[in-house]
């Protein structure tokens, strides 16, 4: 199921007026998701849009990081700038909305964190009760503690992600809560305001590729509906090419592009310290296939090595993101040397969570300590460990000769 909307205005009028809604000061149009509110005009009455002034993320260079992804040049989209450090806010806004449209006092989501992070944010802002289902032990701290600070109720389930959204699937009827997990079609609805920002903040030129990383596959099925309504409403005139990454231990979608066709077979046990999309049975795989497809783009997947290295290179851009992020740029190695990207294209990797957000994997890679599930060691290939010093001028000095 998906929204569909009728035709709206002129492509150069719609250009324009999401251009001009950048100097205004009303909460609407300073949202870098409400700004694009022609895209998706789903709601009759704007005043209760419950906004943090979501999106606004920036476009950033980052030539080491091209470097070592073989490719001349390459830009990133930092989702991780949001309110709460991800792009689900830009999805959130949207599911709150309609929400409070439907008069829910409860609001409920099963997460790997990031999603629970968002909604207890929004739901705190617009007076909603929040109740989180987390996998007991395997999301990070800091996402745990944000959901606990805008005073969401907490419950840290014994199961994995997929067999907690089986089980909420069932409760959200019997408790009468509005499920906001990313097969909520509002959520697509807002996140599709990322490829408009990005296009905006392109001058509407479109890349040859937009790279991201998959976890239960709504991010990719809401970039490339945005797109191809972007190209339905004569804002591109071309769709840039879609690839998927994901980690290789939680790689479902990857397997059944390789098999290239039948339908996915869910991983029993998903393994990844790349938590945000330790995932084995995406729920938004049909979608994502058929955008995949359509955009002439691929899917790769990336060892737990070589997501931590591609981090820390991202890290020595000044620029930094969660791990699940990083699996963009370790992709975007395997393609280029495989030949699928070239190195001249125009690549957008999407950057979906911010440094901060795991710090615990951060300070273990660049102190040696980092292991993969199984045990495996991670290597410390551009480790950078901190230094114990005493408390002496002249062995500090000495230090740091
Ligand atoms: N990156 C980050 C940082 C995420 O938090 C997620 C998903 C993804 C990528 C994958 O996006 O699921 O749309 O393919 N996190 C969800 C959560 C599952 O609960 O926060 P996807």
């Amino acid at each position: 199921m998906e929204a569909t909307y009728g035709a709206t205005q002129q492509p150069e009028f719609l250009k324009k007026i999401f251009r001009e809604r950048r100097l205004n000061n009303t909460p609407l149009d300073q949202s870098g998701v409400w700004r694009y509110r022609e895209m998706f005009p789903f709601l009759e009455d704007y005043s209760r849009v419950v906004t943090l002034r979501e999106g606004n993320t920036p476009l950033l260079d980052a030539p080491i990081a091209a470097k070592y992804g073989g490719l001349f040049n390459l830009t990133f989209k930092h989702q991780g700038f949001n309110p709460t450090g991800s792009f689900k806010d830009n999805g959130m806004t949207c599911g709150v909305a309609q929400a409070v449209r439907l008069g829910m006092k409860r609001v409920a989501c099963v997460s790997t964190g990031n999603t629970s992070a968002s909604m207890a944010a929004y739901a705190a802002a617009g007076g909603l009760e929040a109740l989180i289902f987390l996998p007991h032990g395997n999301i990070s701290f800091g996402k745990l503690s944000q959901a606990l600070e805008y005073g969401a109720k907490t419950l840290q389930v014994e199961a994995n992600f997929d067999q907690i959204l089986a089980l909420v699937r069932v409760l959200a009827e019997r408790l009468g809560i509005y499920l906001l997990n990313s097969m909520n079609p509002f959520r697509i609805e807002g996140q599709k305001s990322i490829m408009f920002e990005m296009l905006d903040q392109l001058d509407w030129r479109v890349p040859d590729w937009v790279v991201l990383p998959g976890g239960n596959l709504g991010n990719v099925s809401a970039f490339g509906k945005g797109l191809r309504e972007a190209k339905d409403a004569g804002l591109i005139d071309r769709l840039p090419k879609l690839a998927v990454i994901q980690a290789e231990g939680s790689a479902p979608f990857h397997e059944l592009w390789q098999r290239g066709s039948g339908g996915l077979c869910p991983v029993k046990n998903p393994e990844t310290l790349a938590t945000a999309i330790r995932i084995g049975d995406p729920v938004s795989w049909p979608k994502a296939l058929h955008e995949v497809r359509n955009s002439g783009g691929t899917v790769e997947k990336v060892t737990e090595q070589e997501i931590a290295d591609a981090k820390a290179q991202i890290g020595l851009c000044g620029i930094g993101c969660e791990p699940a992020s990083a699996a963009t740029l370790a992709g975007i190695r395997k393609l280029t040397a495989r030949g699928v990207i070239d190195r001249v294209e125009n690549v957008i990797a999407v950057l979906t969570g911010n440094v901060l957000k795991d710090s615990d994997y951060i300070y273990r890679y660049h102190t040696g300590q980092l292991e993969a599930p199984g045990g495996v060691k991670i290597q410390s290939t551009f480790g950078n460990k901190p230094i114990v010093a005493p408390n002496d001028p002249d062995k500090i000095a000495e230090l740091l000769r």
